[in-house]
């Protein structure tokens, strides 16, 4: 990430708490979200499921002004401080949604950034079907989660995400990583034409990306 791009993202946080700045922050640090970036189109009406703080939503709105963002979490609380980061902007807003009933609206693009494994794999299919659904034609799903290989990572990723699920601040149902095999089978039932970009980085975590064409 152009360090241009990190400054203009981190400053929308200058009215959050010093904790929440400070998790953004690290979030930035531990996990390459800007690499999601490019597989995202640079115009049109993007959907991004689980936003959380708006890291993700905010990354997309500040490096395409000709995007449309809408981020959507289960968690009121993360919307109420991702709102407060949009100020007087008109290519970005947040509101309370869950994955499993999206707005009734057609997207050029979805992201699901660190999201999909906490929701039971039958949900995650079903959520998967309506995302595709919900696309539009050459729509593009950009799905950021976890593979079980290195083992070694995963055993962290599993670690940490089962932290901040029984103590931090995640909501979720449990943890459920599905496997590549399974993630790339659940979106071509899902009627989108996968493909899986790795993301090789010296950080401890299996971090994988999934993306889902619909033709
Ligand atoms: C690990 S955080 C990732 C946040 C954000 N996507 C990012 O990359 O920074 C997972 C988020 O998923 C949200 N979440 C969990 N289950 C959800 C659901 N069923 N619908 C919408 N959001 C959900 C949680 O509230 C949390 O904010």
């Amino acid at each position: 990430m152009s360090d241009n791009i990190r400054r203009t993202l981190l400053e929308l946080y200058d009215p959050l708490p010093v904790s929440d700045r400070l998790f953004v922050r690290i979030r930035l640090l531990l996990s390459n979200l800007y690499q999601l970036e490019h597989y995202v189109p640079k115009e049109g009406t993007i959907l991004d499921i689980g936003c959380g703080h708006g890291v993700l939503s905010n990354l997309l709105a500040v490096t395409s002004p000709q995007r449309q963002v809408l981020g959507i979490d289960i968690d009121a609380k993360k919307i109420a401080l991702a709102q407060r980061t949009v100020g007087n902007r008109r290519n970005i807003q947040f509101q309370v949604g869950d994955a499993a009933f999206l707005p009734s609206r057609s997207f050029h693009a979805v992201t699901i950034a660190d999201v999909m494994y906490l929701i039971p794999p039958d949900t995650q299919r079903a959520i998967l079907t309506s995302i595709a659904c919900a696309l539009e034609p050459n729509g593009v799903l950009v799905w950021k989660t976890h593979s079980h290989q290195p083992y070694w990572k995963y055993a962290i990723t599993y670690a940490q995400e089962w932290l901040m699920t029984k103590f931090g601040p995640t909501q979720g149902a449990g943890i459920f990583f599905m496997d590549t095999e399974e993630s790339l089978q659940s979106l071509r039932n899902a009627g989108l034409n996968p493909i899986v970009v790795l993301m090789p980085s010296p950080r401890p975590y299996s971090d994988i990306l999934f993306i889902g064409c619909k033709s």
